[in-house]
């Protein structure tokens, strides 16, 4: 199976590929075609810059010109795992990846299969989520195959072990940025800058250069309806209700294949019963950005 994925990224193809977070759609970075193919496969627009993924320090090292202390810091603690870091890219990425921009999204999977991949084929790979823009991210393989009917090939790795997309985080005038909440949390960053000594401030910011943050983000086909508290009551068999567990980390898990599950069933809606206490909660933040994305209404 991995000499299958070799060879097809060698050749120019571009293949679905697991990682601990999300299923990706991955192209070798020195490869122009096959990053072409990345955007046209999921009808991405070319303004939405591509993350990599590495095998190692080394690897990322190779891809910057400049790693600020606190991120490096970060990457040494959260690596391999759910973390995007945005650096300052070198000559080695092609503008295709950045959107022309000056800076790169990097990040070094937590999963054996991805790893091992990367090693052998001696090349980053860049990767967005296995989905068609806009759309709900695959987190297993039967989901990748739906997504494009079959036509790419995946390597299999199982059912992904956290289930939401990396937390993004760049640094802006001195300060820490989290562009895009996940696993990794607001706190945990802090924890780790406060226990090296950093007097530095995390903030949540929006990406201006990332759709990501456009309101019709990851949609499915049929409406979530967000219920805080039990204001929206069950009215119509055909609704599809679910009551979220209290371990944020199993509710990432689960979230994408609930709505696919919806989805499927043909559901009239999805209502998704939440406690807002949980709004509280830093560990929290990255389903609740899914969350206010994937809404059509919320009571
Ligand atoms: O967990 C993940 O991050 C998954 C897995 C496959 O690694 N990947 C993923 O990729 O979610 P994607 O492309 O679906 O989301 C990455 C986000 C996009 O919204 C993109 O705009 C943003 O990262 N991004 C990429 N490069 C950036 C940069 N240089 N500055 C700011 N945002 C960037
Ligand atoms: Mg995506």
């Amino acid at each position: 199976m991995i000499d299958k994925a070799v060879e097809k990224l060698n050749n120019s193809e571009v293949i679905a590929i697991p990682t601990e977070t999300v299923y990706g759609l991955a192209a070798r970075i020195d490869d122009e075609i096959a990053l072409n193919k990345i955007f046209t496969t999921k009808q991405r627009p070319f303004f939405n810059p591509l993350i990599i993924h590495v095998a190692s320090l080394d690897m990322a090292r190779d891809c910057v010109s400049h790693w600020p202390d606190a991120l490096q810091v970060l990457a040494q603690t959260f690596w391999p795992g759910p973390l995007t870091l945005i650096l300052p890219k070198n000559d080695k990425i092609n503008p295709i990846i950045t959107a022309s921009h000056e800076t790169v999204g990097i990040r070094m999977p937590n999963h054996p299969l991805a790893i091992e991949l990367i090693k052998k084929i001696d090349c980053p790979l860049a990767a967005p989520s296995a989905n068609k823009f806009k759309k709900v991210s695959p987190t297993n393989a039967k989901d990748v195959i739906n997504e494009f009917n079959g036509n790419i090939f995946v390597l299999d790795g199982g059912q992904c072990s956290i289930g939401i997309e990396s937390t993004i985080v760049g640094i802006e005038d001195g300060n820490i940025v989290i562009y895009r909440p996940g696993s990794i949390s607001k706190t945990d960053i802090e924890h780790v800058l406060i226990n090296e000594k950093f007097t530095i401030d995390v903030k949540y910011k929006e990406s201006p250069i990332s759709p990501g943050h456009l309101k019709d983000h990851y949609q499915p086909n049929i409406p979530i309806i967000l219920s805080w508290d039990m204001a929206y009551a069950k009215i119509n068999e055909d609704d599809m209700e679910w009551f979220p567990s209290d371990d944020p980390a199993i509710v990432a898990r689960v979230l994408y294949s609930k709505f696919r599950e919806a989805e499927n069933l043909n559901a009239r809606s999805l209502i998704i019963q939440m406690d807002s206490r949980l709004k509280s909660f830093p560990s929290w933040a990255g389903i609740l950005n899914r969350l206010d994305k994937a809404k059509s209404y919320e009571y």
